[in-house]
C-alpha cells in the first residue's frame, strides 16, 4: 500500500537518462522562435566577478536596466525585470488582478495555456476561442463584454501567438477593453515585444510582459513586465496576490531601494544592460521596422514556395508560420539544414501542426540578409 507520502507520478513512462554534457557542440545559428542569436559582447558582459544583490552596484545595474527599458518602450508605467521566464506573468497577473472571472481570448497553444493557468488558479475562465491560424477580433471582444454585465476582471490576449504565427490586433482590442473601466487588459507579448512596436500607454494596456530570449535577443532567464497605475492599485488583497510576481511588492521595493525583492540572476542582468543600450540606439520603432522587413521578406519567400499559415493581414512580425503545401519532410529538412549549414529552425507546433507547418524565428538581431541565408539553405536541402 502506498504510504501517505508517496507522490503520484504521471502515467508516462520515463525515457530520460543522463546524457553527459560535452564541450564540443557545433555552434548553430538560431532561427527558432526563441532563444535567438545573442551578440558576442552581450554574452561576454556576463563574465564578471560576482557582486551582492544588496550592494550599491546592484542598485546602479537594476535602476539602469529598468529606466532604459522604460525609455526604449516609451512608457510611463511601472516596469519590473524579474528572474523568471514569461510564464511567471500568466500566473502573477491572474493572481494579482482576477477575483473571479477572466475572459481569455485563445487562438493557439500559448493563449490556451494562459487560460489553463487561470483555471488551475481556480478562476472562472470563459474563452473567446478562435481556430488556430485565425486572429482575435476586437468586435468579438466588444460583443462579449457588452453582454457580460461587467463580470470580467481581466481580458487576456497574446500579442504574437508563437504556435501559429498570428499577430493579434492588441491595440484595437486594448481600445475596446478601455471602454469597460472595471476590466483590465493583460497582454502576453513574450515573443513580440522589442521586435514589434506597440504604444502601451496609448492603448490602455494594463499588463504586458515578455521574455528576454525572444525579440530582446538576450539570454533566457529574465522576464519584463509593464504595469499600469490602475493595475497596481487593483492588485487584489495582498494575501491572494502573487508573492514573487506581486506588483506592489516589486514596485514598492524598487521605489525604496532600486533593487529586486529577491536575489536576481545578476550575470543575465549585466548582459541585459549591454543589449538594452544597443536597443536604445536602434530605437523601438527602428527595431520594429527591421523586423517588419524580415517578416515581409519571409512572407514573400513563403508565398513563392509554400503558403503562410496565419489569416492574411495578421502575420507575425517575429515568427513566420509557413504551411507545408509542398509536403516536404519537415523533420528531415530541419535535420539536414542543421547538419550541413549549422542553422536551426523549427517544425510546426505540437502534434497537430508538427509536419503541417514549419516556423522561422526572424527576431532579435537578425536582418533580411541573415534570413535569406536560411531560406537559401532550405531551398537547397528541400530542392525547391
Ligand atoms: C507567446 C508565448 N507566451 C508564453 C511563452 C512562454 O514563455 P517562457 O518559455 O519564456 O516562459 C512563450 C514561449 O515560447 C510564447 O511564445
Amino acid at each position: 500500500m502506498p504510504s501517505r507520502y508517496t507522490v503520484a507520478r504521471t502515467q508516462v513512462a520515463s525515457v530520460t537518462e543522463k546524457r553527459e554534457y560535452r564541450d564540443d557542440y557545433p555552434e548553430k545559428t538560431l532561427y527558432i522562435p526563441g532563444p535567438t542569436e545573442v551578440r558576442e559582447d552581450v554574452i561576454e558582459a556576463m563574465c564578471q566577478p560576482m557582486f551582492g544583490h544588496r550592494m550599491d552596484r546592484m542598485t546602479d545595474l537594476y535602476t539602469t536596466i529598468v529606466e532604459d527599458t522604460k525609455e526604449f518602450l516609451g512608457t510611463d508605467n511601472d516596469l519590473m525585470i524579474l528572474t523568471a521566464s514569461g510564464t511567471e506573468f500568466w500566473e502573477a497577473s491572474t493572481l494579482n488582478l482576477v477575483d473571479e472571472n477572466i475572459l481569455c481570448t485563445t487562438c493557439g497553444s500559448f493563449s490556451e495555456r494562459h487560460a489553463n493557468v487561470a483555471e488551475r488558479l481556480g478562476k472562472n475562465v470563459d474563452r473567446l476561442e478562435y481556430e488556430w491560424g485565425k486572429a482575435v477580433k476586437p468586435e468579438d471582444v466588444r460583443e462579449v463584454l457588452d453582454q457580460s454585465d461587467g463580470k470580467y476582471d481581466v481580458v487576456s490576449c497574446v500579442m504574437n501567438e508563437s504556435s501559429t504565427g498570428v499577430r493579434n490586433p492588441i491595440e484595437e482590442i486594448g481600445d475596446v477593453v478601455a471602454e469597460y473601466p472595471d476590466t483590465y487588459f493583460v497582454v502576453d507579448a513574450v515573443s513580440a515585444l522589442g521586435g514589434d512596436y506597440v504604444d502601451i500607454d496609448a492603448h490602455d494596456i494594463d499588463v504586458i510582459f515578455a521574455s528576454t530570449q525572444k525579440a530582446f535577443a538576450m539570454p533566457p532567464g529574465l522576464a519584463v513586465c509593464v504595469v499600469s497605475d490602475d493595475a497596481y492599485d487593483r492588485e487584489v488583497s495582498k494575501d491572494s496576490a502573487s508573492w514573487y510576481g506581486g506588483f506592489q511588492r516589486a514596485f514598492d521595493y524598487y521605489d525604496r531601494k532600486g533593487q529586486t525583492h529577491s536575489t536576481p540572476a545578476i550575470p543575465i542582468m549585466l548582459a541585459y544592460r549591454k543589449q538594452m543600450k544597443y536597443m536604445l540606439d536602434e530605437g523601438h520603432e527602428g527595431r520594429s521596422k527591421r523586423h517588419e522587413e524580415m517578416a515581409e521578406y519571409t512572407r514573400d519567400w513563403a508565398n513563392e514556395h509554400f503558403a503562410m499559415f496565419p489569416e492574411e493581414g495578421y502575420e507575425s512580425q517575429t515568427v513566420a508560420c509557413i504551411e507545408n503545401t509542398q509536403r516536404i519532410d519537415v523533420a528531415a529538412t530541419i535535420e539536414q539544414v542543421s547538419e550541413e549549414y549549422d542553422m536551426a529552425f523549427s517544425n510546426g507546433y505540437g502534434s497537430t501542426l508538427g509536419e503541417e507547418t514549419f516556423r522561422i524565428g526572424h527576431m532579435g538581431e537578425h536582418d533580411v540578409e541573415s534570413i535569406e541565408a536560411l531560406t537559401d539553405a532550405i531551398e537547397d536541402v528541400a530542392g525547391l
